[in-house]
């Protein structure tokens, strides 16, 4: 809420897509095993708006693990994409919390979800999302401190 007050982002899509964003890991949820494309259409099923959906679906520079998995033509045809502040406060959001709620820096958040998934297909993916995720933290950071806001 204060990344989106600091941004002037005003709609509550960033708030609720951070809410939400990985609901695909509830097992109820849970069906490709792909975590933003299950959560996206769990979402889209009950009725969350559609860009909330496409927020989560793609999220986090989900494009590169979809690869990995064998599941992007399923990803990008049910769920098109946006490139737009919102995204790169999400993934800003994302990379700047840890497993547990706790806050943390980019390098650490990076180096913590090698260390939790070992040589595995989600570190494949995150060494391919690596600069889509920091150029996006980059940007986000860069708006923060234009805004003179305390969340940088
Ligand atoms: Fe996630």
């Amino acid at each position: 809420m204060r990344v989106a007050a600091a941004l002037g982002l005003a709609d509550g899509a960033l708030v609720a897509a951070a809410w939400l964003h990985d609901i695909g890991y509830g097992p109820d949820v849970a069906d490709t095993g792909f975590h933003p494309l299950d959560g996206a259409r769990f979402l889209r099923g009950v009725g969350v708006g559609d860009r909330v959906a496409r927020l989560v679906a793609h999220h986090s520079c989900a494009r590169f693990e979809a690869r990995v998995r064998g599941l992007e033509r399923e990803l990008f045809a049910e769920f098109e994409p946006e490139e737009s502040v919102t995204y790169d406060a999400l993934i800003f959001c994302d990379m700047a919390i840890g497993p547990d709620g706790q806050p943390m820096l980019f390098e650490d958040r990076i180096r913590e979800v090698y260390r939790r998934y070992g040589e595995s297909d989600i570190a494949r993916a995150l060494r391919m999302a690596e600069p889509c995720l920091r150029a996006a933290v980059d940007r986000i950071s860069q708006a923060m401190n234009a805004s003179d806001c305390p969340e940088r």
